[in-house]
């Protein structure tokens, strides 16, 4: 059934409930991001893992999220159950054969998969603030706060290094506030409570070294077969912020580090951003406005995404506006807000004559779909109702054993399991403190038969000079001055391999230069 240039989603059906046709997505337009919409339990996970599974044999790497465990069962060959053989023969899809994909798992907690993290500089502050719900205001300061670790090379790497440059912020709020104004104790102390949540969250296994490679979730097999990179998501949900700002984070990322392509035969990967509401819900409008920005530009570096959601509402119009390749399961209407949404979802679609949208939207049954997808020249088909393929793969989770075993073999084995803590801004400042403390304590040693108040013992031996002695020095700009010394010996030593130019990219996170 499939072909070199496209892959085979389903069989059209007439409305007599015959066989029409064939339905495929063109590969050379699956950059062309898409949808996949419905109601809980009629086929999203399902069609998920047809399009990942078609885009892996096609050669293209696939990243996904798996939010109930029940999209690991891809890694793993299918069985014949009846239900699926009399689907197989309904599209006729002939030969239904069965297969098992070449799966990386991946986990933020390192439990369920390779562990993925991100250093804290290359989220960067605005994904932090994000990820913090950090009023705006607060964001401020962390602008500042990563303003001052480029400036003064200092790494920030995991949230210990963050902690602690806060911490340095708050002493020498004064300072730092007459420079960038709006800083204050208590103000950079809210923020640093907010970061001692964000811990107990979980969020610290994270952040840190090794950072994820790019690289490494753009796989292909020796058999040209795409990689297909599964987030282990179901414990990440219990925590929705850290979920989409990875995600969020992870598209940004891609979006700096990948080439420009122009428009490619098949996309260099194919991401599946799945429960998509979690991005856009209460988010402010200037991160839509980027993540709008990001999804029309990522097409260039050969990337599809594609959301996945239960309502096309939850997706903002300047994003479904971009989403040329759609598959819409069926909706609900009882609600008015479930009516808007079956005719919003209904109203994106080019028409097809045979028969109603809005009406067929909510009559679908489990695994059929509304589906649209860019045909030539990138103007899209004739809405169709359409029957989806069954997978090759195993339809629901793999046993826990299995995953071991799959983990163990995976080609990225040993990479990312162990934490490394380099010397960072965390070690970096409590040197610096502790230099200061040492520097001050030899100054008072030295100072200590010069500088006692007079008629208290231990007397400086009286001036030389006429006109009485010098003045004390005042404690406080000598700290300063070994302060500062030591900053800046710190960042002669630091800087070369923090690099020249700290760049960051479209959402604020460290890009590495391209
Ligand atoms: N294309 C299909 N072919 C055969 N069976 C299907 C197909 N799509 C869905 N099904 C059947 O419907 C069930 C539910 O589908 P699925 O898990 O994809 O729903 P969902 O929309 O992801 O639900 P939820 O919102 O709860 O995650 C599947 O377990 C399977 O039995
Ligand atoms: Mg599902």
């Amino acid at each position: 059934m499939a072909d070199d240039t496209s892959i085979f989603i389903g069989a059209s059906r007439k409305p007599d409930d015959s066989y029409q046709r064939p339905e495929r997505l063109l590969l050379q337009y699956g950059n062309r991001h898409g949808m996949i919409t419905g109601a809980t339990g009629t086929g999203k996970t399902v069609t998920l893992q047809i399009l990942a599974e078609s885009f892996s044999n096609a050669g293209v790497p696939v990243f996904c999220a798996d939010i109930k465990g029940d999209l690991s069962g891809i890694a793993m060959m299918g069985t014949a159950q009846d239900f699926l053989v009399k689907r197989a023969k309904q599209i006729k899809l002939d030969p239904y054969e069965f297969q098992e994909f070449p799966v990386i798992f991946w986990d933020l907690f390192g439990e369920q998969g390779h562990p993925i993290r991100a250093t804290v500089s290359e989220m960067g502050p605005l994904l932090l603030s994000r990820l913090m719900n950090l009023s705006e205001a607060q964001e401020g300061i962390m602008n500042i706060a990563f303003r001052i670790a480029d400036e003064e090379g200092l790494l920030l790497l995991d949230l210990k290094d963050l902690q602690a440059l806060l911490a340095n912020i708050a002493d020498r709020a004064q300072e730092i506030g007459a420079r960038y104004g709006n800083v204050t104790k208590p103000s950079v102390g809210a923020i640093q409570r907010t970061l001692l949540v964000l811990e107990q969250q979980g969020a610290t296994n994270f952040f840190g070294e090794p950072a994820l490679r790019i690289a490494d979730i753009m796989r292909t097999t020796r058999d040209g077969r795409g990689a297909i990179s599964v987030l282990a998501a179901d414990k990440l949900m219990m925590n929705p912020r850290l979920y989409a700002t990875f995600l969020l984070w992870l598209m940004s990322e891609l979006f700096e580090e990948l080439p420009e392509v122009g428009d490619p035969d098949k996309p260099k990967l194919v991401f599946f951003f799945d429960e998509a509401h979690l991005l856009f819900e209460d988010a402010p409008k200037v991160l839509i406005d980027r993540v709008e920005q990001v999804v029309r530009l990522i097409r260039s570096k050969g990337v599809g995404v594609y959301f996945v959601t239960q309502n096309p509402l939850d997706i903002p119009e300047t994003v479904l506006a971009q989403l040329g390749n759609r598959v819409q399961h069926a909706l609900r209407a009882y609600t008015p807000r479930e009516q808007k949404a079956v005719k919003t979802a209904a109203d994106t679609f080019r028409p097809n004559p045979d028969f109603s949208s809005a009406t067929v939207i909510t009559q679908l049954g489990t695994g059929e779909a509304l589906v649209s997808t860019l045909e030539a020249k990138g103007a899209p088909s004739m809405v169709q109702r359409t029957l989806i393929r069954p997978p090759s793969s195993r339809l629901g989770p793999i046993t826990p054993d299995e995953r071991r075993k799959l983990i163990t073999e995976s080609p990225v084995a040993g990479q990312y399991d162990e934490t490394i803590d380099r010397e960072s801004a965390f070690e970096m400042l409590q040197k610096k403190a502790k230099d200061a403390l040492d520097a001050e304590a030899q100054q008072q040693e030295s100072g200590r038969s010069r500088w006692t108040i007079p008629g208290f013992g231990n007397d400086d031996p009286p001036p030389q000079t006429t006109g009485g002695g010098r003045p004390p020095a005042r404690r406080a700009s000598n700290r300063q001055t070994v302060a500062e010394a030591a900053i800046k010996s710190v960042v002669r030593s630091v800087g070369s391999s923090v690099g020249r130019a700290i760049v960051r990219g479209i959402l604020g996170s460290l890009s590495r230069g391209r």
